[in-house]
């Protein structure tokens, strides 16, 4: 539209399983909101770009070792060091798109049994989505769209620990959005726009930004 410009932009997340689609369907929403002159940019989580994401990606491939709860906090260190960007990102008009959040952090680090209220704690105080579209997939179909890398976390007996974890973040806010993910990757998308539409147009009228509480 073209009273795009008026207020902020909204914070679009997606979460979901490893391989479970989200990096397509941000790329594809991406385009589609592009084209419609509406200003975005994809973000994703971890920023393996950092200081911190550097550490963050060698505990991934298994180059380092680092204890649950320090790997726990370097994630949510990782997402705190981008917030004051993040928040003029969106008050400058621009939507995020974003490829996990702190939903990712609290699932992966309570999968491993670390208590529940720790793992948010946190988060408590980064900017909030707007929208939250958790692309929903039995962890055995996602383990089966070609193998799994090197990296850790992609074992199935893990996934489907996560895979809880998430369901149980999940609630009723209205923000939460589950997408089957077995749909076609052209029916994901049509679905994921209908519902952003209305979110941005809200958050380009002014609605407030959110903090994680
Ligand atoms: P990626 O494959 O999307 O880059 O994510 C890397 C892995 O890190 C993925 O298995 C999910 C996991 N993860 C966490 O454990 N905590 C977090 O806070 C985030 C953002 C990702």
């Amino acid at each position: 539209g073209s009273a795009a410009f008026s207020s902020r932009g909204a914070f679009i997340l997606l979460e979901g399983l490893d391989r479970s689609g989200k990096t397509s369907q941000c790329e594809r929403l991406l385009a589609f909101l592009t084209d419609r002159q509406i200003p975005a940019e994809i973000w994703r989580y971890p920023d393996r770009r950092t200081t911190v994401g550097k550490m963050i990606s060698s505990y991934l491939s298994k180059k380092s070792e680092l204890d649950d709860a320090t790997i726990h906090l370097l994630f949510a260190a990782n997402r705190w060091e981008k917030r004051e960007e993040m928040e003029a990102r969106l008050r400058s008009g621009c939507t995020l798109i974003v490829d996990r959040y702190s939903f990712s952090g609290i699932a992966f680090s309570a999968a491993k049994g670390l208590d529940l209220d720790w793992c948010k704690a946190p988060e408590v105080g980064l900017i909030a989505p707007d929208a939250i579209f958790y692309l929903q997939i039995p962890p055995e179909i996602a383990a089966g769209r070609g193998q799994y890398g090197e990296e850790r976390y992609e074992r199935l007996s893990f996934q489907k620990l996560v895979a809880k974890q998430f369901e149980n973040l999940m609630n009723d806010d209205g923000r939460w959005h589950v997408i089957d993910a077995q749909k076609g990757i052209d029916e994901i998308q049509r679905h994921i726009q209908e519902l952003s539409l209305p979110v941005i147009e809200r958050c380009h009228q002014g609605a407030p930004l959110l903090d994680m509480r």
